[in-house]
């Protein structure tokens, strides 16, 4: 089994250990409640680090008032025997995870924590930038209360390598920021490894813990984000400008309500953008293929967020990568 280290002093102490050893240690920071994209990130680790420690904490700072806090999936010894179950050989030896933090709310937030963002005491962390669009304009300490759980989270574990999932591409090309920003890595951040999305192989719906509150006849809708992200993708590669690609992602959605209002099922898209795949910077309404505005080789993002009934699924794809 997994040694688990349930405080901060025993994280720590594990992580002296490693130093003394000499021992990179990759890291993986979840919420549990484990799919194939958490288990890609831990295999990415624990092919690149000589240690893999895994940390499982729901951030109750996170979700906003009447969000889904209380109701987030929570099945630690299923993700505990996935882990242990989770083997990488490398150079014909096998590696498993090496301990899995599962802190504390006292213990990774002494100064208490509210929901209620204006009575909120302690020490946050502002990551300007790419915090306040897309995601974060509709909830708007939503990137506060991550970059700030991460610090926290490096500071114990202070991690050779980090792995995020492109599938929360905002979240992790903030943390990349926070990393360079507080000199936490690198200042070439190399060492905030993004890991390509996990896809159901059927309809291409990015796994998400979040699936979970979908019904049947929801689910068998969620493919409509993707299917909209891919027909923005082609409107693009076809020459075409940032509004044509947009128009086309809306009107999959359009088609996808019909089909999903005869299972009893909403759909509302709330957006479908395009961003720097670095920056994360909105790009310009005028933009089309070709177009000189489009500055450097940076890749181009397209990131979306369909209502599917009351469960948000956020997406998005790199143009010319999928
Ligand atoms: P959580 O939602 O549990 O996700 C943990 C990591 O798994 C994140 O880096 C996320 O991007 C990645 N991930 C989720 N779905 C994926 C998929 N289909 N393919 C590949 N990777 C995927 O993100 C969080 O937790 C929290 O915000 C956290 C960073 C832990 C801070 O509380």
């Amino acid at each position: 089994t997994i040694p688990i280290l349930e405080s901060v002093a025993s994280c720590r102490t594990w992580r002296l250990k490693a130093f003394d050893e000499k021992k990179s240690v990759g890291f993986v920071p979840t919420m549990g409640a484990f799919h194939e994209g958490h288990l890609s990130l831990v295999r990415r680790s624990l092919s690149e680090n000589d240690l893999t420690v895994v940390s499982i904490f729901v951030n109750p700072g996170q979700f906003a008032p009447g969000e889904d806090f209380e109701k987030y999936p929570r099945m630690l010894s299923r993700d505990l025997e996935q882990l242990a179950g989770g083997q990488v050989s490398v150079g014909g030896v096998f590696r498993t995870t090496s301990a899995v933090f599962l802190p504390s709310v006292q213990e990774m937030h002494p100064s208490g924590i509210t929901r209620d963002v204006a009575s909120q005491k302690g020490t946050f962390v502002e990551v300007e930038g790419c915090s306040h669009q897309m995601e974060g304009a509709i909830r708007p300490t939503l990137y506060r209360a991550i970059a700030t759980i991460v610090t926290k989270l490096f500071n114990v574990v202070q991690p050779t390598n980090v792995y995020l999932g492109q599938k929360d591409i905002q979240q992790a090309l903030m943390i990349r920021q926070l990393c360079r920003d507080l000199l936490l890595a690198d200042p070439d951040a190399k060492r905030v490894h993004i890991v390509r999305t996990v896809r159901d192989p059927i309809d291409g719906v990015a796994l998400s813990s979040r699936n979970a509150y979908l019904s049947v006849d929801e689910r068998s809708c969620a493919g409509t984000l993707y299917r909209a992200l891919q027909a923005a993708e082609t409107a693009w590669t076809r020459g075409g400008t940032k509004e044509k690609s947009i128009s086309a992602a809306a009107a999959v959605v359009e088609q996808g309500k019909i089909e999903a209002a005869s299972k009893g099922v909403e759909m509302k898209l709330e957006y479908v953008e395009m961003n720097d795949a670095d920056s994360f910077e909105v790009l310009d309404g005028k933009l089309h293929k070709g177009s000189r505005s489009l500055g450097g080789t940076n890749p181009i993002l397209l990131t979306g967020m369909l209502w599917v009934g009351k469960t948000r699924l956020v997406d998005n794809i790199v143009i010319g990568d999928s």
